[in-house]
């Protein structure tokens, strides 16, 4: 990592050699998590804590895990068991969680560049497990893992992300982290489904579907978020699932290998047919999951500044 690097909040500006430090640092944890005892005395002695403002299964376990197989003492917080539900601000609660010294915070929040204004409230390390509709690095950086253990290689693999783009921290932390990698990244969805900023990605863009099979190696595929969507992006779900829905047809036309991947939580049956997500030979959206453990031991480890 940058020798001054504190905080991990998102993807955009960090160099391939770190991201590449986080990818080889998660293949050594992945070995851990492999052997009967799983776990390290790494951050022994450190107290993480996780903030999660908004729902989460996925980033919210796989932190925790982490963070116990490295040892160190978690505490979590959810906004309606804490005194935020009395009006309680984010920086009153930083700064109360601060003065009971925590080593690092891992913060999910639902406006876009919290963890930003966390990280001057608190002396220690932040970590963005998604903001708003801005980054999720970490859930970028394990889709990395995923496809650099199928592909081996970024320089050249086409990736599509497909769907609801405007919304989606997902999407833009990949952006960042795959081009950066070498990687060549198309956008595929229904026009008001891609945002004003795309312009300076300045990525290819399909705004059909068959054409983006047709050209990738790798789908990326993106839930729907409806909680997000406050006017209406598309007629109905039914339109959208004919036109940009992952489908076995659509599939088996392309008639080619395809890496299958979704950060979850899936709509079945709306952005991606049901029996494809659990198919082997598509789909690695359960590898995803797996790879989320060892990458947040990578970000933890390498920004607490110990030694294994
Ligand atoms: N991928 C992801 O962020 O899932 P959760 O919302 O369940 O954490």
């Amino acid at each position: 990592m940058q020798e001054n690097r504190k905080h991990l909040l998102g993807l955009e500006g960090v160099p391939a050699e770190e991201i590449k430090l986080i990818l080889d640092t998660a293949e050594s944890f992945k070995e851990v998590l492999d052997r009967p005892i799983p776990k390290v005395p790494t951050l022994r002695g450190k107290t993480i804590v996780n903030l999660f403002f908004e729902a989460s299964t996925r980033t919210r376990f796989s932190f925790e895990l982490a963070e116990k197989r490295l040892s160190a003492d978690t505490l979590n917080f959810s906004t309606t068991a804490s005194s935020v539900k009395k009006g309680e601000t984010l920086r009153d609660t930083a700064q109360n969680i601060e003065a009971m010294k925590v080593d690092m915070v891992v913060i999910r929040h639902p406006a876009s560049g919290a963890p930003h204004f966390l990280r001057h409230w608190i002396k220690g390390s932040v970590i963005n497990a998604g903001d708003g509709c801005h980054e999720h690095p970490t859930q970028a950086l394990l889709d990395m893992k995923t496809i650099q253990g199928i592909h081996n290689e970024f320089k050249g693999l086409r990736v599509a992300i497909v769907g609801d783009i405007i919304h989606s921290r997902v999407a833009r932390s990949n952006i960042y982290g795959l081009t950066t990698m070498g990687a060549e990244v198309a956008l595929c969805a229904p026009a008001p489904l891609i945002p004003y900023e795309a312009e300076k990605w300045n990525l290819k863009t399909f705004y059909n579907v068959d054409d983006a099979i047709a050209w990738a190696d790798v789908l990326m595929v993106l839930r729907i978020q409806l909680e997000r969507q406050s006017q209406n992006f598309f007629p109905t779900l039914r339109e959208y699932h004919n036109y940009f829905g992952i489908t076995r047809e659509r599939l088996e036309k392309a008639n080619k290998k395809i890496t299958l991947m979704h950060p979850g939580p899936i709509n079945r049956g709306i952005e991606l047919d049901s029996d494809l997500a659990d198919d082997p030979e598509y789909s690695v959206i359960l590898d995803q999951v797996t790879n989320g453990v060892a990458i947040r031991m990578a970000i933890l480890y390498l920004l607490s500044g110990e030694t294994k």
